[in-house]
């Protein structure tokens, strides 16, 4: 496949990169800019900017930045060609794409499993009313038409082949059918019977908005009491949320709440609680945390307070706290779940229970310290003994002194002893395992060295913003006297863009060098924050410098060959020299 630099060009254009970014991220205006949490490294404040006006984006905590293909490269983990072609799909540009053949099947595939999981959910919507159990069920259960409709609920006859004939029908191939784990084979006879029956059936959906797999729930105390779809090529447990997808349409989210099962996060939807998202029942995983990242920072745990509930909610704690999240767990008293909570108690209710959500630190305290009875001495130590192993994580002493103060007293165990406790356990830890304090400070942004580099990257800031001060500059100077090699790779391409009558913009100025290397170099470069002057004032003080710095340059030389010149014996060219060093110097001035 040929992306010639026209269509390059054209796919940049018509891809925004705040709107292709905002397909991942919810980006928040600052200034002129965009800002949000760096979905390439972890940080618990945003430093990862979008540029509207330039069409780049830059990370000022990892040093990440480039255009919008790089970003769609990292993001997608795709190589160039392929980022080309998923942005240009994206904007509904035809490429004459030469995939091979093993590459198209395979897409095919892919868009065939997502029609076919399509149209499943449009069966079991329409199938609602068929009979009255399943609406009965979810009427009962507090949901609203509006609710069904959006989460585009439905239900499963209670038949053998009733999903199977209706695919088939609509053309579907059988194989098709198993693949997306729709049907399966009997194990005593050569059929095949619908996986999914007599359940009302959640559809979820990713964040493309594709249908990939569905839960199914029974309607009385049957076994299993819920059924999801098996993995499939486009269904991985592990990197899927469900809800997101309503998430992801929001502005601005606060925070996001995680819950374990679908149906408290339709009921907490419909009760206006719109970020809430379930994590479906299985082990939480790195994935799903970094997904997560990507819209909020703040997480709160909403899990069932059972032991197993208590136990996914430490491990997703842990998760979610090495992505750099702020973790916090929301306990609802008396056993009950989110949906029954809500639905009982009312909203104001659960958005108290949001407020009075704690930290990972208190919530491990709290659970440390239940079922033990302060007038038992083993107790007592035991707590002494968890409470320790609680605080050795906190890198705060600020903090381990306020919780120590605090449950010292409630536990009546000595402050001492856990300080005793504290110190045996960190010295235990730091001789374990130095390895984890190494941290990897690198420098990110890159701080231009001295005032003709500055000067340079001013100048190509300028031109980012303004075509005609760029003109101007360019009559000014020759893009030779940017020193700095990559300033003057990019000046070059400024100056032929000019020259093509070509409007400027960084992202399309990045794409035209040659490495990714270069690419985030540039971005960084062209993201520098202008100081506060008149233009004019800033481009002539520039120049100024650039100009004066090339003569200074110049005198260096001359001066060392006049004084080789001089021991030599070849005195009247030496002062020759020293003529046109004086004449310059003059000029400099
Ligand atoms: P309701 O009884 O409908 O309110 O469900 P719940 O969400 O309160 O149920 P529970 O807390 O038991 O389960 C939470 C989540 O775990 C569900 O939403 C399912 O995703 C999953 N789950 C529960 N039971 C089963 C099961 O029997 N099999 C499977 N595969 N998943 C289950
Ligand atoms: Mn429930």
């Amino acid at each position: 496949m040929f992306f010639s630099e026209q269509l390059i060009s054209e796919i940049i254009e018509k891809n925004d990169i705040v709107d292709v970014i905002s397909d991942y991220m919810s980006l928040k205006k600052s200034g002129s800019n965009y800002m949000c949490l760096c979905p390439f490294h972890s940080e618990k404040s945003p430093s990862f900017s979008v540029s509207s006006t330039k069409q780049i984006f830059n990370c000022f905590g990892c040093g990440v930045g480039g255009n919008v293909i790089t970003f769609v490269q990292k993001m997608e983990r795709l190589e160039f060609i392929e980022a080309l072609k998923f942005l240009a799909d994206r904007a509904g540009i035809e490429v004459n794409d030469t995939k091979n053949e093993q590459q198209l099947k395979k897409l095919d595939f892919y868009k065939a499993l997502y029609r076919i999981n399509q149209e499943t959910a449009r069966f079991f919507y329409s199938n609602l009313n068929k009979s009255k159990a399943p609406m009965e069920y979810l009427k009962g259960r507090g949901l609203n038409d509006n609710t069904l409709k959006s989460f585009g609920l439905g239900y499963s006859l209670n038949e053998w082949n009733s999903l199977m004939n209706y695919l088939r029908q609509k053309g579907y191939s059988q194989e098709l059918m198993q693949k997306a784990g729709l049907i399966a084979k009997s194990e005593k006879s050569s059929g095949y019977y619908d996986k999914f029956r007599n359940r009302v059936m959640f559809p979820i959906i990713d964040l493309k908005g594709n249908v990939i797999a569905f839960g199914g729930r029974v309607m009385d105390d049957s076994k299993p009491k819920y059924l999801n779809s098996p993995e499939t090529p486009v269904f991985n447990k592990g990197n899927n949320i469900y809800g997101l997808n309503f998430v992801k349409k929001q502005q601005n989210i606060e925070n996001i709440i995680i819950v374990e099962g679908y149906m408290d996060v339709i009921a907490l939807h419909q009760y206006g609680i719109t970020n809430a998202v379930a994590s479906l029942g299985t082990a939480f995983t790195e994935n799903q945390a970094k997904l997560l990242k990507r819209f909020s920072n703040e997480i709160i745990i909403a899990y069932d307070a059972d032991i197993a509930g208590q136990s996914a909610t430490l491990k997703g704690l842990a998760i979610l706290e090495k992505e750099g999240c702020d973790v916090k767990v929301l306990t609802i008293p008396s056993g009950k779940d989110p949906d029954e909570f809500v639905r009982k108690e009312g909203v104001e209710a659960f958005r108290e229970r949001i407020r009075k959500s704690v930290s990972l630190i208190e919530y491990k305290i709290d659970n440390a310290k239940k079922d033990l009875n302060i007038d038992n001495i083993q107790d007592r130590i035991r707590f002494t003994k968890e409470f320790s192993s609680i605080l050795k994580d906190l890198e705060s002493n600020v903090e381990i002194d306020a919780y120590i103060k605090k449950y010292s007293n409630i536990m009546r165990v000595n402050e001492v002893a856990i300080y005793a406790e504290l110190n045996r356990l960190k010295e235990k830890h730091k001789n374990g395992n130095n390895k984890h304090n190494i941290v990897n400070n690198k420098d990110a942004q890159e701080k231009p060295k001295n005032g003709e580099l500055i000067a340079e990257i001013y100048l190509l800031n300028i031109c980012m913003s303004d075509s005609n001060k760029a003109k101007n500059i360019f009559n000014m100077l020759n893009p030779e006297s940017f020193t700095h090699s990559l300033n003057k790779e990019i000046a070059y391409i400024i100056v032929n863009k000019l020259n093509e009558g070509k409007s400027l913009n960084a992202g399309e100025i990045i794409s035209r060098l040659e490495n990714v290397e270069k690419q985030n170099k540039a971005a960084r470069l062209l993201s520098y924050e202008l100081p506060d002057k008149e233009l004019d004032v800033l481009i002539q003080s520039s120049i100024d410098i650039i100009n004066k710095s090339k003569i200074t340059r110049r005198i260096e030389e001359l001066t060392s060959k006049m004084n080789e010149l001089f021991q030599t014996g070849e005195k009247d060219k030496a002062n020759e020299i020293f003529n046109e060093i004086k004449e310059l110097q003059r000029i400099r001035k």
